[in-house]
């Protein structure tokens, strides 16, 4: 029986392990740790890739989404809106400065912000919104700018799952008020520990982003705002010089796997991810439904196939919202996709054998059941 984990960091460090080594030894022979030369350089370098003018390194995807609310002038008691179908950092981030998330259901087949819905959610405490690009798609960012726009709203792109997506040509990170990014280490541009960053074209945007990263310091022992210890660590910008100029590569290949997937898995009883038209997607996670996900998992447990789930419970059910008033029904859409999801092993390392074994034993489990 083959083992295929559900992500293989160790694959991914083999082939970079010398010149990441190097960068660590030269960054602390250098000892300028405190938002040092790989960190200003890191910055400049991922602003070029989104296209957008600023990009600010922060500690962690999460600090990039608080960070970049609070520069956009989001308040406490301010509403925020987003969907469930996230990660709980979204609305974690947005209850931790003290603005209250307003959920809204997604569209079934991006997994994004259905933009249809958002208007009758907008109120007079509406401050922003912020779309998650699910599983390295693109939300429908046109309209929701549209919305935004009509509306006064900021548009705060959640891309922790999305470097180097597109949508209509442009790279998210460069498509609303401000891109966050998370560089945690599974994700398609991974730091080896914790890390983010946030993109803005509003150089205003930028300013307080720095200040929030660094306790609000103007100049030396000078304070202008209540910040927050939220850098990017030095170390960790230069391992993402080196990762960022692979990024483009490792998509590839991670597409390449999704089209290999989408070819295999045809024709069974399954929904497979859908690439909207003007998007391309970057399958930070490959993620099928099935009626029978739980059983699925098991199978594919079995024959030595790690999967996950993304993510079982919504957001808006979490213990952690029953604040907020949320019950089960109250998004459907959203609901009814956690309960059928399944993610498949998605690294640019997998191999073809790999997937196609996967692809077979997905296979082999409906056929013992007559249903392939
Ligand atoms: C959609 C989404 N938002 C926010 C985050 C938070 O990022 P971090 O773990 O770097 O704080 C993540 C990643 O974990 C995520 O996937």
């Amino acid at each position: 029986m083959r083992n295929i984990p559900f992500v293989d960091l160790k694959a991914g460090f083999a082939p970079i392990k010398a010149e990441v080594m190097r960068a660590i030894e030269e960054t602390l022979t250098g000892m300028n740790l405190n938002i040092g030369p790989n960190c200003q350089a890191f910055e400049q370098e991922f602003a070029a890739y989104c296209g957008a003018e600023y990009a600010v390194g922060v500690g962690s995807g999460t600090e990039a989404l608080q960070f970049a609310l609070l520069a956009a002038g989001v308040k406490p008691g301010d509403e925020v809106i987003t969907s469930p179908h996230t990660f709980f950092a979204t609305a974690e981030a947005i209850a931790c400065i003290g603005a209250v998330p307003v959920f809204v259901d997604i569209d079934p087949g991006t997994y994004t912000i259905d933009p249809d819905l958002i208007e009758a959610k907008v109120t007079s405490k509406t401050a922003a919104v912020i779309p998650v690009h699910m599983y390295g798609q693109c939300a429908d960012m046109f309209r929701i700018n549209e919305i935004a726009q009509k509306h006064g709203l900021a548009v705060i792109e959640d891309a922790c799952q999305a470097h180097g997506a597109l949508y209509q040509g442009k790279k998210s990170g460069a498509l609303g008020s401000a891109g966050c990014f998370s560089f945690y280490f599974t994700k398609n541009l991974g730091a080896y520990g914790e890390g983010g960053i946030v993109t803005t074209n509003d150089s205003a945007i930028a300013e307080k982003v720095r200040l929030y990263r660094n306790h609000g310091h103007t100049s030396k022992y000078e304070h202008a705002v209540i910040g927050y210890n939220g850098r990017l660590d030095e170390i960790q910008a230069a391992i993402l010089r080196i990762r960022l100029r692979l990024l483009d590569e490792y998509n590839s290949r991670r597409r390449a796997h999704a089209a290999g997937y989408q070819r295999m898995l045809n024709g069974l009883p399954l929904v497979l991810p859908e690439e909207a038209e003007t998007r391309q997607h970057v399958f930070h996670l490959y993620v099928i439904r099935s009626a029978e996900r739980d059983r699925l998992m098991a199978y594919l447990t079995e024959k030595g196939i790690g999967t996950g789930i993304h993510y079982r419970n919504p957001v808006h059910l979490q213990p952690a919202m029953s604040y907020l008033g949320y019950t089960e029904g109250s998004v459907p859409v959203a609901e009814k996709a956690c309960a059928e999801i399944l993610s498949l092993p998605m690294y640019p390392e997998l191999s073809l054998d790999d997937t196609t074994y996967i692809a077979e034993a997905v296979r082999a489990f409906y056929r013992i059941q007559g249903k392939a």
